[in-house]
């Protein structure tokens, strides 16, 4: 089988080590790919947002299935235009995929539907959302309405700088077009859980759970990133709290697309807060966590490609969807002053994988035989292990026999769940 994968980040790295294991997949391929996962798949250089180069190439190859894994493409319609000529293709369609490509979407939805989440408004003009913020419980989360690369959200500890979000978002246009509406929304307290899960509109097959740790510094200080760090499985989601999730929001959901005529097919992720009013959802997204993954396709025991294939043709009902009771730790590695300024091309050289360890690049090229850094999120190093708190100590093993001098790492991943543990 002839199998090609749109991305090029830890998370296709994940998606395509897994694919692998596969013994009917012939070809592989990733667009663009990048130099570390040129290992494990041909590298295309095709942009993850030039459709009509994704299509050309698709027929060209005559691939087998596909997989749209990053936002932009899925929201763009990647997923239509493949299926368009008849190729078949794990991820949402663009109507669908609006769920994380507009907030305003999904809050209303939400809403209209009772699933729980955080009340909120909805704003247009500048003037309105500010006149709401005179009177606004504080703290307040502001959020734009578009994709944002994950930083079209800010949690506003007093009225000015709720003011000053508002208007960078909607005056200053600092994430563009993604701003010209944005959500005003409660501030909600509580453990966060992701959950990943694959649906095809009929049923819903929740993997793992996840933690993710999305400041840039050890206590979740410093700035937001896409994700410094990942534990699976998250102790706080206990099976009651999954029963409650299933009835309230995982099955609601699936309900309430098909109802809007949008149809859900690939892997919806929960991005879930554990309030002292039960679980309510943060955000949907359209698509595998970055580094979620990272730490739920190692415990998958079942083949992620025949899963795959079920939840695009309609029978995951009948697919054995299956995860290890282990657990897993992934540490990212980022380029020294990522989020924000920081430089590339630095060269690296990685431990290679075992049966217990999987290095997932992120961000690098090739120099010849040299592999040089390339981006802000460059590695995530998982470890696998009957419980968190070995995988959690493998995961900095293994981060120690990776060389690369500009990189820099959180040293406490996975310490709040052990704390969590412990009690
Ligand atoms: P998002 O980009 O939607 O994942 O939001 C980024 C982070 O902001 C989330 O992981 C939460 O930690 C936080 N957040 C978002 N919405 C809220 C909310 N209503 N209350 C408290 N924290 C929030
Ligand atoms: N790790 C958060 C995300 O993928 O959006």
């Amino acid at each position: 089988m002839k199998i090609m994968v749109v991305g090029g980040g830890g998370r296709e790295h994940a998606i395509i080590k897994k694919i692998k294991e596969n013994p009917n997949v012939t070809e592989l391929y990733a667009l663009p790919g990048n130099g570390g996962i040129a290992a494990d798949a041909e590298c295309v250089s095709i942009g993850a947002k030039d459709i009509p180069a994704i299509v050309a190439f698709a027929q060209e190859k005559k691939i087998d299935f596909a997989v749209v894994a990053p936002d932009d493409p899925l929201v763009l319609g990647a997923v239509d235009a493949l299926n368009a000529v008849g190729i078949p293709c794990f991820g949402p369609e663009a109507k669908a995929a609006i769920i994380e490509g507009s907030k305003v979407f999904s809050k209303n939805l939400m809403k209209k539907y009772g699933i729980p989440t955080a009340a909120y408004e909805v704003f247009e003009d500048v003037a309105s959302a500010l006149a709401y913020l005179e009177t606004a419980p504080i703290p307040t989360v502001i959020k734009a309405d578009g994709l944002a690369l994950g930083k079209g959200v800010i949690i506003a500890q007093t009225r000015e700088e709720a003011v000053a979000a508002v208007r960078s978002m909607m005056e200053d246009k600092q994430f563009g077009e993604s701003g010209s509406r944005v959500v005003i929304e409660e501030f909600l307290t509580g453990p966060e859980v992701s959950v990943l899960a694959f649906t095809d509109g009929n049923v819903v097959r929740p993997m793992v759970s996840s933690m993710d740790h999305k400041r840039a510094l050890d206590h979740d200080e410093g700035l937001n990133t896409g994700g410094m760090g990942t534990i699976a499985p998250n102790p706080y989601y206990t099976p009651e709290i999954a029963d409650v999730c299933m009835k309230t929001i995982f099955l609601p959901t699936i309900d309430a697309m098909n109802k809007e005529g949008r149809t859900f097919r690939g892997c919806l992720y929960f991005g879930l807060m554990l309030t002292p009013n039960g679980p309510k959802v943060i955000e949907y997204n359209c698509r595998f966590g970055d580094p979620e993954t990272q730490v739920v396709l190692p415990l998958m025991e079942s083949d992620l490609l025949t899963v795959m294939m079920a939840t695009a043709n309609g029978t995951l009902a009948d697919a054995e969807v299956r995860f290890s009771d282990g657990a897993a730790c992934c540490v990212i590695v980022a380029s020294k002053g990522y989020p924000v300024k920081y430089e590339s091309g630095y060269p690296m050289e990685l431990p290679a994988d075992t049966a217990d360890r999987f290095i997932y690049v992120a961000g690098a090229k090739k120099d010849g035989d040299r592999l040089l850094s390339a981006g802000g999120r460059v590695l995530g190093v998982t470890a696998v292990a009957e419980t968190l708190d070995v995988a959690v100590k493998k995961a900095y093993e293994h981060v120690e026999k990776v060389h690369f001098e500009n990189g820099y790492h959180r040293s406490d991943i996975g310490a709040r769940a052990l704390a969590a543990l412990q009690k």
